[in-house]
């Protein structure tokens, strides 16, 4: 490439000479290049050829044993104030956090090769979209990125047009956990990522740009950068309601985004598009709603679990092309993990499997696929102006309480619903009380400044002339007595999504309760689901005293964050504390 930008030649040859590479490669993102690479790991042992009859373009990729997930712990957020950072994040003063890194990364590529990926996170012709370079000497990260993003030399072009990129610098060092950080520079763009090859870590157009990096310019810039899926939801008549969900980690992102309607839903005609499964971001347009794009190009899934009874869009999606990252694998070589049906024989370190050592797929096992090979791809995940989102979903685990599905009041009771969001981690049979975590808008690990700042962000699209989404919170978690969900879940989830779309479109008159607005029954369709009477009173039942419990720790939990919590948000969770309280004493 001829006419490189100047100030990003000048980047890397500054980290060329503080790393010392023996050799340096500009991606071009080309299917040779990745040819290539894949042909180098696979006589590494970066790589491990699957059974190419029956999983053709398949790879195996081994990481080593202690480094197989994010590392909250290790991860910062270095604004020039600790305060900025919020109490959400880990904080490190940014001359310190340089200095230690740059410490790490000194001759840290002596005789490997640096690879500069330019990446484009959103469809490259997208004023939603913003670019990134990553620096790496993991080809392993380069294969990835080549999935996940928009990569080579597309997104280069543009960065020369624009003249802005965020700066990424990895390295997978000595995988040695004590030699492990990674760390965040949101006002100067940067991430500087060392001593991990996991995907989190170190595929870093992925949480560390699009959602700490980007959750910061967004704040600054006016969008919004979330922890959600956004799918399409095609009625019998052929129009289309496109839904973003935010769920935590492991709650069902990737499932909602590939759901399959019940039989009879298809039969009427219902279709399920999918647009993105993890990180959505989104900004008003000119006619008031919110626009949403998917800023990846794959995904990253959680392989256990994944099955034809579970998922079987994920299930066919990767069937071809896909790189799986510590999966079992069969006597014919074919990747396997639980919930797969067949057997076993090698587990995800290499050894022969035995029950033993515990599961044979690594339980944070993944997969790396692009999104176009989802049999419910989303065309309109290339539209460059995004889709129009008709409802903003919240949700959790909350084995107790929260019932199935219920309305925010407005913009204001919503956003302090996703800021009440939390899981329970444990839930004991008998009905007790879990350990909740909260996690707001499940965004907790992710996002890139101070909570309550990130609250106020939020509270700021509600302007005359917005027409914005409304916002819902659901549970698909709900336990029973006996410990076991009292909601299908999955395919059936649709049912609800469906009253979500009869509420915007003032089809579904609701019942107006203190928490908010649920179904009137009769209003979701539940008839063919033989649930019993008490089931569904449990999943459709506001508990008053509970629930005013609630909105004490809610209060608490607002309280925890300080001064910069904006008032709104105190003054509504007294609305609905009162609006329990008035409830209660008017019989
Ligand atoms: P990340 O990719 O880590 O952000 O997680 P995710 O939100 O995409 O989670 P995923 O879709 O991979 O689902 C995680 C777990 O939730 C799996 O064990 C699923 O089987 C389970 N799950 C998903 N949807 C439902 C549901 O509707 N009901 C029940 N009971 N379980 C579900
Ligand atoms: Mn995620
Ligand atoms: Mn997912």
């Amino acid at each position: 490439m001829s006419s490189k930008l100047a100030a990003l030649q000048r980047w890397v040859d500054e980290v060329a000479a503080l790393t010392r590479p023996a050799k340096i490669h500009w991606c071009d993102g080309s299917e040779s290049e990745y040819q290539q690479l894949v042909q180098q790991m696979l006589q590494t042992g970066d790589l491990i050829e699957l059974n190419q009859q029956t999983h053709p373009g398949c790879y195996l990729h081994r990481s080593s044993p202690s480094d197989v997930a994010r590392v909250e712990h290790l991860t910062f957020v270095c604004t020039k104030t600790e305060e900025d950072a919020g109490p959400n994040n880990h904080w490190m003063a940014p001359a310190d956090a340089h200095a230690k890194m740059d410490a790490l990364f000194d001759g840290c590529m002596e005789g490997r090769t640096m690879y500069v990926i330019p990446y484009c996170m959103g469809p490259i012709d997208s004023p939603l979209a913003r670019c990134g370079v990553e620096i790496t000497d993991s080809p392993y990260v380069v294969a990835n990125m080549r999935t996940m993003t928009r990569m080579g030399a597309a997104a280069q072009a543009r960065i020369e047009r624009e003249g802005t990129f965020v700066k990424g610098l990895h390295s997978t060092g000595e995988l040695d956990p004590e030699r492990r950080f990674i760390m965040h520079f949101p006002e100067e763009l940067t991430i500087k990522s060392y001593g991990s090859g996991y995907g989190g870590n170190a595929l870093l157009g992925k949480k560390c740009h699009a959602l700490r990096i980007a959750s910061y310019q967004a704040k600054s810039e006016g969008w919004l950068a979330e922890h959600m899926l956004i799918v399409g939801i095609e009625n019998p008549q052929g129009e289309t309601h496109y839904i973003a969900a935010a769920f935590p980690s492991a709650c069902g992102k990737t499932n909602l985004a590939m759901l399959i309607p019940p039989e009879a839903y298809r039969q009427d005609g219902w279709k399920v598009w999918t647009v993105g499964d993890d990180i959505c971001w989104m900004r008003p347009g000119a006619d008031g709603r919110l626009y949403a794009i998917n800023p990846e190009a794959g995904y990253f899934g959680v392989a256990p679990g994944t099955s034809d009874a579970t998922n079987p869009n994920a299930l066919s999606t990767i069937a071809r092309d896909t790189i799986f990252t510590n999966v079992a694998v069969t006597a014919d070589n074919q990747p396997w993990w639980e919930g797969l049906p067949g057997t076993p024989v090698t587990d995800w370190q290499g050894r022969p499997y035995d029950p033993a050592n515990g599961p044979a797929a690594h339980p944070n096992s993944r997969f790396t696929v692009s999104a176009k090979q989802c049999p419910t791809w989303s065309p309109r995940a290339e539209d460059a102006q995004g889709v129009p989102i008709s409802a903003i979903v919240f949700g959790g685990r909350r084995p107790s309480l929260i019932p199935l599905v219920f309305e925010a009041k407005d913009w204001k009771h919503g956003v302090l619903v996703g800021a009440a969001m939390g899981s329970e981690t444990t839930a004991a049979a008998t009905g007790a009380v879990g350990v909740l975590r909260r996690d707001s808008m499940a965004m907790k690990p992710f996002a890139g400044y101070h909570y309550g700042d990130y609250f106020r962000h939020w509270l700021s699209f509600d302007q005359p002339g917005a027409k914005l989404p409304k916002i819902f919170h659901v549970n698909w978690f709900r336990k029973g007595e006996d410990g076991r969900f009292l909601w299908p879940g999955f395919g059936d989830n649709l049912r609800v999504l469906q009253w979500m779309i009869d509420r915007v479109e003032g089809r579904a008159a609701g019942n107006h309760t203190p928490i908010g607005t649920l179904p009137k029954a009769g209003e979701i369709e539940l008839d063919d689901l033989q649930l019993d009477r008490a089931t569904i009173d449990t999943l459709f039942h506001v508990d008053h005293a509970g629930w005013t419990a609630e909105l004490a720790a809610i209060g608490e939990y607002l309280d925890s964050f300080g001064e910069r919590m904006p008032t709104e948000l105190h003054d509504e969770q007294q609305r609905v504390a009162k609006a329990l309280h008035d409830a209660a004493v008017t019989p």
